[in-house]
């Protein structure tokens, strides 16, 4: 195989044309045979439901080259099942997760020269998204969806080289920004975020913490990831009906309790800024990216000196990274190797 001529090792997160997409069609009731395309339009019709009433979904999971060379994923199963829990708030059809890991399985196969060697630090993201593609002008759901998916080679979210960023709580950029971005993955959730994303991008920071909806007392999470704090040997990470169950988040968990800490998922109130040891951003994108500091009415809250991350956060970033990149064996049963065809 000739690998596709990239700068992998400094890819930024960004879409880069490869060389397919899938494509699945439900339609009368059934899911069709799929089909691997180079197009990278889609075709819709203009009364399709996705486009009025915002019956739109998506996924994000990456996929990873071993020291062996094998390519692997990371909790594909969570993603599909985080896909179908989507699908049923917005009473779209669920694609079945065996469909779900055989489109990942075929995208990623036709496309194995754009998957960043093992060491360049880049790995592949996959986007599976379904779109509401039946004609409704009345506010109904479609009986026609469609299932596609993408790959894109990917680098860093945030900062290059494990580099802590600045957050800024959302009150500071939108009085009107919502709390979490949601339970739900869909672009309508991220379109009521993207203001205060950009607002406070344009001020300096990497993303901006929205506080809950409600009471604007509890931290819900950043625009694109999921958000913990260490307080001396506990990992504290919100509870909230507002945030996306993160898949990194549940796996770091884990990885925590069995590092010995303690593990808290509960309310974390805002007023506890000045009482964290080290904070962190959980995301497939994020991985885990150390917090800097968080600026909170007008003061700046620092958590890692010089953009380093703490010692907590660095050996939970060391293992979680470890199991992604097939360095450490995974006793977890998290990661699958994609078949050869
Ligand atoms: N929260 C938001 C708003 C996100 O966009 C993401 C990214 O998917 C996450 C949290 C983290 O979820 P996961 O770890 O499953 O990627
Ligand atoms: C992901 O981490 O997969 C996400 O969906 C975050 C997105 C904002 C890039």
């Amino acid at each position: 195989m000739e690998r596709a001529d990239l700068d992998f090792a400094n890819l930024p997160f960004a879409y880069v044309k490869t060389d397919a997409n899938i494509r699945y069609r439900f339609r009368d009731g059934r899911w069709d045979d799929g089909e691997l395309t180079p197009d990278e339009t889609v075709s819709l019709h203009m009364a399709s439901t996705c486009l009025h009433y915002g019956q739109e979904i998506f996924e994000g999971l990456k996929v990873f080259e071993r020291p062996d060379g094998r390519i692997q994923t990371f909790r594909l199963d969570e993603n599909a099942k985080r896909f179908q829990h989507s699908a049923g708030k917005l009473l779209m059809e669920p694609v079945p997760v065996d469909l779900f890991r055989e489109a990942v399985h075929r995208v990623v196969r036709a496309n194995r020269r754009f998957v960043p060697p093992y060491g360049s630090g880049a790995s592949l993201y996959v986007r599976p998204f379904l779109l509401g593609a039946g004609a409704e002008v009345g506010v109904k759901p479609s009986g026609e969806y469609l299932f596609l998916t993408f790959v894109t080679p990917v680098g860093p979210y945030y900062k290059a080289g494990f580099q802590a960023v600045k957050l800024v709580v959302e009150e500071e950029i939108d009085r009107a920004a919502p709390g979490g971005v949601g339970d739900v993955k869909c672009g309508g959730n991220y379109a009521a975020g993207l203001r205060a994303t950009i607002g406070a991008k344009e001020r300096g920071y990497a993303e901006v913490l929205y506080l809950d909806a409600r009471e604007k007392r509890y931290i819900d999470e950043s625009g694109s990831s999921n958000f913990y704090a260490i307080k001396g040997d506990t990992y504290v990470t919100p509870t909230s009906p507002s945030i996306l169950h993160s898949i990194t988040n549940k796996s770091v968990r884990r990885l925590a309790r069995d590092m010995g800490l303690a593990v808290e998922e509960r309310p974390v109130a805002v007023d506890e800024l000045g009482t964290f040891d080290e904070a962190g951003c959980l995301g497939t994108a994020a991985v885990i990216t150390p917090v800097e500091s968080i600026t909170y009415r007008g003061r700046e809250y620092v958590y890692a000196e010089d953009g380093q991350a703490g010692p907590v956060t660095a050996r939970l970033y060391e293992r979680l990274t470890a199991i992604q990149w097939g360095e450490a064996e995974d006793p977890y049963g998290w990661t699958e190797i994609v078949p050869e065809p």
